[in-house]
């Protein structure tokens, strides 16, 4: 594997792995090797930490685990959505170049490639991931399984990523936000990034969001607090990645996986309880943490939405709804949206 997150190159690289595989790298820009959010999260009251963290290549194959659990029904909904309208999709939009903010495995974009293939449409595809050896496999896997496929792969925050991409190759480009990544942001931060979504697409471009609806505490809950302890270690998870990155000494023995449903904000809640008094050090930030018995650390709120909320929002954009799919409960919902030409 040339590219991992426990990589020590510092600098930012473009690899042109091969004739259809370029791959480029942001750290500079990227946060996540300067560490303030974690100085900041950590020093706050009550302490948090950024859900990013959780994504280094174990965290992001923990995350793929989640995904099968019976009890998280998220990622087996949101697929037989697109399997039921990827070709219905790919009929309103015409070729385009299909941008993907958070790719992981690529497991669900094969869904929407086929459908792109099927109607013979020339195959270009931009994931953007910030687990780097998650993105380069998939994306070999990927030029195997589709012959003509071009990828562009970005290494980064979205962020960065979406502030670097260039013009489409083709007549129009999608921007996929799928897997309700979106519920991971605070209401103020969804609105600062779908602006930047919008800025890296031009009149009459695509993006398609996949969001987790409202429901139930009695199924959300065990979703985020499965009978396995898959999503425990997903959480605890983060305290290894920041030990890693940081020269942590974060014992993950002594802190334990917290998820509830806050009915009131329609968000799940995931915190890591301290089970002792103890003091943590993260050496090249120079900080040391100290915990009190049954303190949490807040790791990441997951919304659920509804379609109204958020076509109202994306609306103040000029991102106009094509159309809005969900499964037969209800449970999740897929949004295509179009970015209006000022002159129309
Ligand atoms: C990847 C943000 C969509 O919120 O459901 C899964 C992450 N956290 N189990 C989600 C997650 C705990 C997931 N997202």
């Amino acid at each position: 594997m040339l590219i991992s997150n426990s990589s020590t190159v510092s600098s930012d690289e473009a690899i042109q792995i091969n004739p259809r595989l370029r791959i480029e790298i942001f750290r500079e820009q990227c946060p996540i090797a300067a560490g303030e959010d974690v100085i900041n999260g950590l020093t706050q009251t009550p302490k948090t930490l950024p859900p990013k963290y959780f994504y280094d290549d174990h965290g992001s194959l923990l995350f793929e685990k989640i995904c099968e659990l019976p009890e998280y029904y998220v990622t087996r909904t949101e697929t037989q959505i697109l399997q039921n309208y990827a070709s219905e999709i790919a009929h309103l939009t015409g070729p385009c170049e299909l941008v993907e903010l958070g790719s992981g495995s690529s497991t669900k974009t094969r869904i929407l490639l086929d459908a792109y293939q099927e109607l013979g449409h020339p195959l270009h595809y931009l994931p953007i991931d910030i687990s780097g050896g998650i993105l380069e496999q998939s994306a070999h896997s990927l030029l195997k399984e589709y012959p003509t496929l071009h990828i562009h792969g970005i290494v980064s925050t979205y962020e960065t990523a979406l502030k670097h991409l260039n013009p489409s190759p083709l007549p129009n480009r999608m921007i996929g936000f799928i897997g309700s990544t979106l519920g991971n942001l605070k209401p103020e931060d969804c609105h600062t990034f779908f602006a930047h979504v919008v800025e890296a697409l031009q009149p009459g471009d695509y993006f398609l969001l996949g969001v987790d609806l409202h429901k139930s505490k009695s199924i959300l809950e065990p979703a985020y607090d499965d009978s396995q302890g898959v999503t425990a270690a997903f959480n605890l998870n983060m305290l290894r990645h920041l030990n890693r990155l940081f020269s942590g000494s974060f014992d993950l023995s002594q802190f334990e996986h917290l998820a509830f449903y806050n009915e009131k904000e329609h968000q799940i809640e995931m915190h890591l309880k301290s089970l002792k008094n103890q003091t943590v050090e993260l050496k090249t930030l120079n900080l040391t943490v100290e915990f009190q018995e049954g303190e949490t650390i807040h790791t990441e709120i997951s919304r659920k939405f509804q379609f109204e909320q958020i076509q109202a929002e994306l609306k103040t954009l000029g991102l106009v709804s094509l159309k809005n799919w969900t499964d037969q409960n209800q449970w999740f919902g897929l949004m295509l949206c179009q970015l209006q030409d000022v002159n129309a």
